[in-house]
């Protein structure tokens, strides 16, 4: 799209945030020019967080995907939730239904289901907690009983929380994974780094186990964000969805950010965009709620990890 049909775009979402008394909430992985329109962008506890406290504002519109949309209704249940397109959908999300959970609790009774936030709500309904990628160690070791969990469905993000926390983490499904994450090849990695003299490599905990152990760092989206920022690396390497490494390209001009690979892309994070923020603020439609016996005990869970990683 044109620089200047952007900016168009980018005043009409303006005017119509301060029309509608909207803001916008954006995930870390959103378009280069949706990051810009947000009043807050971050990862997916931040993002919680922010909604939580959004008091003041009669409209979120939620730039993401669908869970992270649940999560900001559950938590304003009398606010206007708008996702700018229904069909944002985190595939790994669906691989944990509700049934999985109750098998797990069954095959493990009076072991915790520690459910990550990428799940939907009918999902964490089951759940006693939910976790993110930046808290997962601290909330498993938190709730663990025989020092044991159950969690679901990021099978990378439970060995992450159990070589972190040393809890024993029993994954269901077994191996469920974020495609966008899986597509990381080792050995091209190595020789990026070998490429880049005294480069660091930081990732993000969804990808494999492989890749984790040669990183420098291993954090959420917002935890890879201040790394890069505070490194006194000048180069880079990141393994995440491209949305955050193009981000962070533009605000640090001084150091050299350099994707693991550059077509990590969440197709379904790539499904919102300028035009679609309009129509829905203008119409106000496309609103994300929750069944309230669900909203109920999600929120339990959800207040339950905003305590325990404050
Ligand atoms: P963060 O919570 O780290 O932003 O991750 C969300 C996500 O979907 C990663 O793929
Ligand atoms: Fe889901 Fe992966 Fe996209 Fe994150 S990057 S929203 S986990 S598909």
């Amino acid at each position: 799209m044109q620089t200047l049909q952007i900016q168009k775009l980018q005043e009409k979402i303006y005017q119509l945030k301060e029309e509608k008394n909207a803001i916008i909430l954006a995930h870390n992985y959103q378009p280069f020019e949706v990051q810009q329109v947000g009043d807050f962008v971050g990862d997916s506890l931040e993002l919680a967080r922010t909604a939580q406290n959004a008091h003041d504002a009669d409209i979120i519109c939620f730039c993401g995907v669908d869970f992270m949309a649940e999560t900001a209704s559950i938590l304003n249940p009398d606010k206007s939730v708008l996702l700018p397109d229904l069909s944002a959908r985190c595939p790994m999300a669906a691989q944990l239904p509700p049934k999985e959970v109750i098998r797990a609790k069954e095959e493990h009774p009076n072991i915790p289901f520690v459910a990550y936030i990428n799940t939907l709500a009918e999902t964490k309904a089951e759940c006693d907690v939910i976790c993110t990628s930046s808290n997962a160690p601290k909330i498993a070791k938190a709730v663990a009983k025989d020092n044991k969990v159950l969690f679901g469905p990021d099978a990378n993000l439970g060995w992450f929380a159990a070589q972190k926390s040393g809890v024993k983490v029993i994954n269901y499904p077994k191996k469920g994974y974020c495609y966008v994450h899986k597509t990381f090849e080792i050995d091209r990695v190595l020789d990026l780094k070998d490429s880049y003299e005294n480069s660091v490599l930081a990732v993000h905990p969804e990808c494999d186990p492989e890749l984790q152990q040669i990183a420098d760092f291993i954090g959420s989206t917002a935890q890879l964000i201040k790394f890069a920022k505070e490194t006194d690396s000048e180069t880079v390497i990141i393994a995440t969805e491209i949305g955050l490494i193009e981000r962070l390209q533009y605000t640090l001009p001084g150091k050299k950010v350099i994707p693991a690979l550059s077509t990590a892309i969440c197709r379904q994070m790539k499904r919102i965009n300028l035009e679609k923020i309009v129509e829905v603020l203008e119409k106000e439609n496309k609103i994300i709620s929750v069944p309230e016996e669900i909203a109920e005990k999600v929120e339990k869970a959800i207040k339950k990890m905003l305590k325990l990683s404050s």
